[in-house]
């Protein structure tokens, strides 16, 4: 039932909207410490559709499936573009983790 609730507001949400997407969402990692997601950045700044990450690669963070850096090298969850090309590489820690 939740998938529904993510495609419902996947269709309200649009430009109008005073937080894009489902805002910025924190990973909690202990160390290099926490690694934050921004849906500004990535919509608005980069341009990149909704569609594009949900709900094949992402559906909410009830439902968030937690994913190891070696699993992201391998293509899942950031890793999906975050390989040097569309997106800058894993190895820039710095640029997700603070
Ligand atoms: C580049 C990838 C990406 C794009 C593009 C994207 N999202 Fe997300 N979205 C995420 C991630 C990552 C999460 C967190 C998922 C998790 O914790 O497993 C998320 C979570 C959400 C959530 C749930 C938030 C919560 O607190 O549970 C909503 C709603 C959402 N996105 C809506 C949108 C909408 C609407 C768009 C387009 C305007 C969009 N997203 C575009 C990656 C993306
Ligand atoms: C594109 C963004 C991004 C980059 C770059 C990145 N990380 Fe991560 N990292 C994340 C996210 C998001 C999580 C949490 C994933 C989850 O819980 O699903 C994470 C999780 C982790 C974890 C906990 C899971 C695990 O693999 O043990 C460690 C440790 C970690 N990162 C270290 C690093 C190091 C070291 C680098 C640089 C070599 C790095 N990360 C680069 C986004 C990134
Ligand atoms: C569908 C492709 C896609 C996915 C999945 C994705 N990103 Fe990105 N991300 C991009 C693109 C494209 C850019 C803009 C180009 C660049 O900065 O290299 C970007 C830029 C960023 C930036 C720079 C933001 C800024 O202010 O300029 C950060 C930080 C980032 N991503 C973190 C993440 C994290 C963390 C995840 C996983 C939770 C993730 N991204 C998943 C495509 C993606």
């Amino acid at each position: 039932m939740r998938n529904y609730l993510l495609l419902a507001s996947l269709l309200v949400a649009g430009p109008a909207m005073a937080v894009v997407g489902g805002g910025d969402i924190t990973f909690p990692v202990q160390d290099p410490g926490k690694a934050v997601f921004s849906h500004q950045a990535h919509v608005v700044k980069a341009k990149v559709g909704c569609q594009e990450c949900h709900p094949k690669l992402y559906l909410d963070v009830a439902q968030s499936k937690r994913f190891t850096m070696k699993q992201m090298e391998k293509g899942k969850s950031c890793g999906a573009c975050h390989q040097g090309k569309r997106a800058f590489e894993l190895k820039a820690c710095e640029k997700c983790h603070s």
